[in-house]
């Protein structure tokens, strides 16, 4: 957990390794399919396609954009995302990170990248930017989350380092202006591993060229005690885990600590 603190600090990103079981993954890219189904009305077993095929299918009728939240909503209420924040590794890495009061964006995108994407989609190949410009506060974790990652899809580019340039100075979704010097690194991440980046840290999209869709979820995670150094307060965030503090304090019920909910002072 040290080496992904140290990770972030120095580089501003990190991957937590192998956090997210194989089986979750599979549970969520099956929920995906049926919601999929379920929208392209398939009905008989022997339509049914597969994940990319029925995605393709719908895309003739919904626009790329209308899919993605579709998908987004319908993981947060067959409690999905939920589970996800339930695997041990990756909510004792985030508690190491930035303490056990937590809460997830639940208005995040699912990002989808299709092969039909070009580099004119600023939307859905992102150009060099930083979390920060949409409003993540500085205190938060931007996480990113393999769904669907096959060999040769491809991932995020990262500026190593940008974090300590402060905030970019941008116009029209890209920056103005960049060192002449910097370092960019080809994200290496699996299905399982989560990779965790800064709010400044600079990173793009990289077009995914293999013939099946990529699903990654960009999910921001904050301590909700934490001062918003961003545009937080706007968002909707969901509590994942309370410290000691948080659950006295819900315990208790009110800001006096008055102990008419725990006590009876009948005798
Ligand atoms: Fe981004």
């Amino acid at each position: 957990m040290k080496e992904i603190s140290k990770n972030i600090v120095k580089d501003g990103y990190a991957i937590i390794k192998n956090c997210i079981s194989l089986k979750l993954l599979d549970k969520i890219q099956l929920s995906i399919n049926e919601k999929l189904e379920n929208t392209l009305k398939v009905n008989s077993t022997k339509n049914k396609q597969n994940l990319s095929k029925n995605y393709y299918n719908l895309a003739k009728k919904l626009s790329q954009f209308d899919i993605q939240k579709m998908l987004s909503e319908h993981l947060i209420k067959d409690n999905l995302i939920d589970k996800i924040f339930k695997e041990e590794k990756l909510i004792e890495n985030l508690i190491y990170l930035i303490g056990p009061d937590l809460s997830y964006l639940i208005d995040y995108e699912m990002a989808i990248n299709d092969k039909k994407n070009t580099n004119k989609d600023y939307y859905f190949i992102k150009k060099y930017h930083q979390e920060f410009w949409s409003g993540m506060g500085l205190e938060s974790l931007q996480l990113w989350i393999p769904i669907n990652l096959k060999k040769g899809m491809g991932t995020l580019n990262i500026i190593k380092s940008s974090h300590e340039w402060g905030h970019i100075p941008h116009q029209d979704r890209q920056p103005l202006k960049l060192p002449k010097k910097y370092k960019t690194e080809n994200l290496k991440i699996n299905n399982g591993s989560v990779a965790i980046l800064s709010a400044l840290t600079l990173h793009s999209t990289i077009k995914n060229n293999h013939k099946d869709i990529r699903i990654a979820l960009p999910i921001t995670v904050r301590n909700f005690y934490y001062p918003n150094k961003g545009n937080s307060d706007l968002f909707n965030f969901k509590k994942i885990n309370n410290s000691f503090f948080t659950i006295l304090r819900k315990k208790l019920g009110n800001p006096q600590y008055s102990p008419f909910r725990t006590m009876s002072l009948k005798n």
